[in-house]
This record gives structure tokens, sequence and C-alpha cells, in this order.
């Protein structure tokens, strides 16, 4: 429920606001007072306002001007702001639950003081203001989450830092890197080095619309596993975790490229120069097992995020069902069909819960694609339904943790308008207003839990697997586990039958980048829209919100007078909401059909 006297132009806007309409200036230098355990966002906001207006913060007890306090009773990851000017001049006060809350207060603060405070040195006569008043806000998720395919096209560190930093002003929380595709491989091994040394080089790329025309240069790169520390860190600066992905059993063309005996076709490979979906994935056999195993201790060791996306998305089987020996593989592992034939099929969800026991013996959730939910799947997996809400649905009611990333709503390479100059118009329309009425819940009938806050409220285990599901619990202790591959997943636990169903953990937008070869194209497709996704994922968003709504007029127009000017002050080439610039347009390439929600929609039985 929003309550306001004056609206504060932030987006996401908070759950409520009493801004009486005066400013209050805040000298310079300020001193600060910080709890214990704030410390880290009360220096990002300092750092950010010393850039931004040169001022000088000094640390200093008692009464200092600003107060960064610990407030346990505030709800999960939220904050309270108050302004005010006192006899002793003015004084600003953070409250927040945790370090989580003090992130997000501290990013409404850089929001509240307007365009400036996005530049990197003070303009002159710059000054920090910021509205009068009481903020109380709080997130009505836990993962609030970007996907940054890095894969398809490589981004330099610079850049995804960047991208990371442009997350966290919008209050998202976690940061996806699929670090790994068919068209390139990014993850430094010190183990297995041909990946990068032959994975992440491509001869060509593809640029029209399903490969319609090919530009013949070269393209790749990789991360040093300094490169990608530095990034970890700097995303923690900001208070965002980073998930690494590393995508599996499919869309690895490029890992067989680097070694040809991972591949269900063991000859010589290249790495692909063409977007799709590709026939060519592992032979799902222990040594592959044991190899991508070995690459994630190596991922553990460089990112510290409690969970590792392992993939699990596209994967055809038609190169296993045509082999013999892998047939028989199936059939030894006992993953036969009614017809007491080897399923293949479920080779995939074998796959895959070797690799998600490997990521719980190294102490962390792993997260699968939804093409994941099977019969096979460890109950601890956490689902990320990208296919649409029903895969979400079926994963909550089937008793997993669920993070919603429905492609018809928050994919961001999808055409940003229904014009014939958006830039490689491919997928589904989706404009700014589509992405504003998305609405991750309720996404079924069932009974299931909402996780608000941040990412240390996330469950460490999964549904009905610990005593307390929000804390480590010794069973995340190597050697101390249970094995949870004794759940079932139709959402019964086996030993007392009641149902444990999943808890929605959050959302998540991604932005594949197969037709963005460029950060600038990056900035056009996912700007402004991922702030209309933020102001959704925070849980401010009112509920009448569609597009045409009173809801999407108020976030549109807040938009243009106060956001938009803030990303253009950050340097975010955004595509304009009346059209994409001249130069952002890419004619003479071969556009898609536009994917239609609606027909797509009914034939899913209404829900998409
Ligand atoms: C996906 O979009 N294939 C996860």
């Amino acid at each position: 429920m929003v309550v306001m006297t004056v609206a504060p132009d932030t987006v996401p806007v908070p759950l409520a606001a009493h801004l009486g309409g005066a400013s209050v200036e805040l000298p310079n230098p300020l001193s600060i007072d910080v709890a214990p355990g704030l410390e880290p966002a009360a220096h990002w906001w300092a750092d950010v306002t010393s850039h931004a207006f040169g001022t000088v913060v000094r640390e200093a007890g008692g009464s200092a001007d600003v107060v960064f306090a610990l407030d346990r009773a505030l709800p999960p990851g939220g904050y309270e702001l108050v302004v005010t000017e006192t006899p002793g001049g003015p004084r600003l006060t953070v409250n927040a639950a945790g370090l989580a809350g003090a992130y997000a207060a501290a990013q409404t603060l850089r929001q509240q003081a307007g365009p400036p405070a996005y530049r990197s040195a003070p303009l002159p006569g710059g000054r920090l203001t910021l509205p009068a008043g009481v903020i109380k806000d709080a997130p009505a998720y836990a993962w609030r989450g970007v996907l940054l395919d890095v894969a398809r096209h490589f981004a330099p560190p610079r850049e995804v830092r960047r991208f990371i930093e442009l997350a966290a002003a919008h209050h998202l929380n976690v940061v996806q890197l699929h670090l790994t595709d068919d068209q390139g491989w990014r993850f430094p091994s010190r183990r297995y080095p041909e990946l990068t040394r032959a994975g992440a080089w491509r001869s060509a790329s593809a640029r029209g619309y399903r490969n319609a025309e090919m530009e013949a240069l070269p393209h790749g790169g990789f991360y040093t596993q300094d490169d990608l520390r530095e990034i970890v860190a700097y995303a923690h600066s900001a208070g965002v975790t980073v998930v690494p992905e590393i995508d599996l059993p499919g869309h690895v063309e490029a890992a067989i490229a680097a070694y040809p005996w991972l591949g269900t076709r063991k000859g010589p490979h290249a790495v692909r120069t063409t977007w799709g979906i590709s026939d060519d994935v592992l032979d799902p056999g222990p040594e592959q097992v044991a190899f991508f195993c070995d690459i994630l201790d190596e991922v553990a060791e460089v990112f510290d995020s409690p969970f590792l996306h392992v993939g699990g998305d596209e994967v055809p089987t038609t190169l296993w069902r045509d082999n013999p020996a892998i047939v028989a593989r199936a059939v030894a592992l006992g993953l036969v069909g009614d017809d007491g034939r080897g399923d293949v099929s479920r080779l995939h969800g074998w796959f895959l819960a070797e690799v998600v026991e490997h990521v719980r013996g190294l102490g962390r959730r792993a997260v699968v694609w939804d093409e994941g939910l099977g019969p096979d799947l460890p109950r601890d997996a956490v689902v990320m339904a990208w296919r649409g809400l029903r895969q979400g649905a079926q994963a909550l009611a089937a008793g997993y943790d669920v993070v919603l990333a429905p492609e018809h709503y928050v994919y961001f390479d999808h055409r940003a308008s229904a014009g014939p100059d958006e830039p490689v118009p491919v997928g589904f329309v989706r404009t700014v207003e589509d992405v504003y009425g998305f609405d991750p819940g309720p996404v079924s009938a069932g009974r299931y839990e909402t996780v608000a806050g941040g990412v240390s409220d996330l469950p460490r285990t999964g549904p009905g697997e610990g005593p307390d599901d929000a804390r480590p619990s010794s069973a995340d202790e190597p050697g101390a586990r249970d094995d949870s591959r004794g759940a079932r997943a139709d959402g019964w636990t086996t030993d007392s039958a009641q149902p444990v169903p999943g808890r929605l953990l959050g959302v998540q937008a991604a932005v594949w980048t197969e037709y963005l070869e460029t950060p600038r194209r990056v900035d056009y497709a996912t700007y402004p829209r991922l702030a209309a996704f933020a102001e959704v994922a925070w849980g401010s968003a009112p509920p009448d919100r569609g597009p045409g709504s009173a809801g999407s007029a108020e976030f549109l127009a807040r938009l243009a007078r106060s956001h938009l000017p803030r990303l253009a002050a950050a340097g975010v080439e955004y595509r304009p909401l009346e059209g994409p610039r001249p130069w952002q347009m890419k004619p003479g390439l071969t556009p898609g059909i536009a994917r239609d929600v609606a027909a797509e929609t009914r034939a899913a039985g209404g829900v998409l």
C-alpha cells in the first residue's frame, strides 16, 4: 500500500512516504555515525556522494549529521529514512533491518539527490539536498535478479561492473552471469585451459534473425580469475551477489570444441557461430560429470554466491537416442520407460542430479532452468522458471523453491515495440508498460510462501529439509548432509506423505546477447525496461498496473520526469520512450516475426 503526501520520484517507488515538499541541504564536510554491520552500505553511499558532490565524509560518534542505525524490528531487507531540520542543523537517519536494508536505503538516498548524484565528479555549485520527511520501505522478494549473457557476446570486466552498478541502482541484488554457451566459454579454468584457449573464440557471428546474415569477424574473450574476483568484490561493495552460471548438459559446444571427448559426437568441433538450440550436447557419462564437477570446484573458489546456476535448459536428446552406448547407459542406471527400453531423456535429469549434489557438497545450492524439473531433480535445487509462469507454478507445487523469470515478460532481448525501427526485432513485443504489468504472484492457486528480504534471507536448504530453512543448518556442512534424492518430485515427502510446498524466492529479468553485440546495445535493450521490472521486483508497483492503467501512466510519467534524467547522467544509452535514435536502429538486417503472447497463452491453456 503506497501512502504518500508528496510522492518521492524514485524507482522503485517506496512502499510508504511522508514528505512535506521541503528540502534539506546536508553540510560539507559531513559527519557520519554507522552501526556495526552496516559499514559497507554507509561507505558505498559516502563514496558515491563524495564523487558526485565533493562532500567530505568524516566518521564521528554521537551527534553526527548522518546516522546509519540497526532496527531489527523492521521487515527483512527493509529500511526507514528520516530527513529533518533540527536546531543543531540538518539530520539524516537511516534505520535498517540489516545490511540489505541499508543498501536499499543508500540507493534511495542517491536517487533522491537527483541526476547529479549519478555523476563521477561534482558539477560547479552542486549541492547535496534531500526531501525532508520520512520514507518506510521493504522488498517483497529476497531474490531480485537480472541475468547478463556474456557468452554470446563477451563484455569486458569494466562493462560487467557497470551493469552491476546500474542493477544495484534499481534495488536489484542478484546479477547472474551466463558464462558459458555454444558460442563462447568465458570462465578461466586452471585445470582445463583449452576451455578458454580454444573455447573462448569463434570465427564469425550471425547478425540478422535466424542467422540470416553472417559477419565474418572473429569474436571472443574471457575473464581471468582476478577479473572475476574483482567483479565479485565490486558487486559486494554495492550490495549485489553475483550468481555464476555454467550451462549443462546443453549449450556446451564451446566446451566440446575445446575437449571433443566431452560431446556425444567426438570428432573435431568448432565454437558455434550461429544462434539457436544445438543438438551437440554433452555425452551424459560419469567422466563428463567429473569434468564439470572439477569446473564447479573452481567456480566455487572464485564466486562466493550461496547459489551456483548449472543450466539445464534446451537439451535435445536426439543424439543420445541414436547412440546405443548411451541407451545402454540409461538402462544400466535403471532409467527405463514403460516399454522397458532405456529412456535417454532421463539422462538429462540424472546428469543434473549428479551436478546438483556436487554443488551441495560445496556448501552451495544449485539453480536450474525449468527444464530440469523432473523426477530426478534433488529437492534442494532451485528452479528458475523461464518458459512461463505455468512452469513456476508446477515447480512450487512439486515442492521446489522457485525464481520466476518468464520470457514473455522479462527477456529484454525481445523487441521493445511493434514498430519497424526496432533493431533486429526478435521474440515477443515487450514494451516498458508490458514489463510493468508483470505480476509475479500468485503464480498458482497452490499454497507457498514468498521469501522477502535480501540474499542472506534466502533458504540454504530445500523446502522441508532444514529445521530453520532461512538459515544454514548443520546439513549444509560437507559430510553431515542428508541425500535429498529420496524426496519425490511431486511435492510429497516419502516419510510423512505431507505436501511441502516450495517457496517463491523472487524474480529475475534476463539480457541475452545474441543480438546485443556491444554494451551500447545492452543499454538500449535493458533500459528503461529494467526500471519497470525493478519496481515489480521490489513489490511497490500498484496492483492495477497493466498497460493503459492509471498505475502504468503514473510510472511512465515518473520515469520520464525523474528517472530517465538519472540514467542519462549515469551515461546510460537507454531506449527513448518514443523510439530508437537513428544510430540505435539496425537497418538492413532480417527482422524476426513477432511472437504472439495471446496465442501462446491460449495454446498453453490460459497460463503462459
Ligand atoms: C533460456 O532462455 N534458454 C533459459
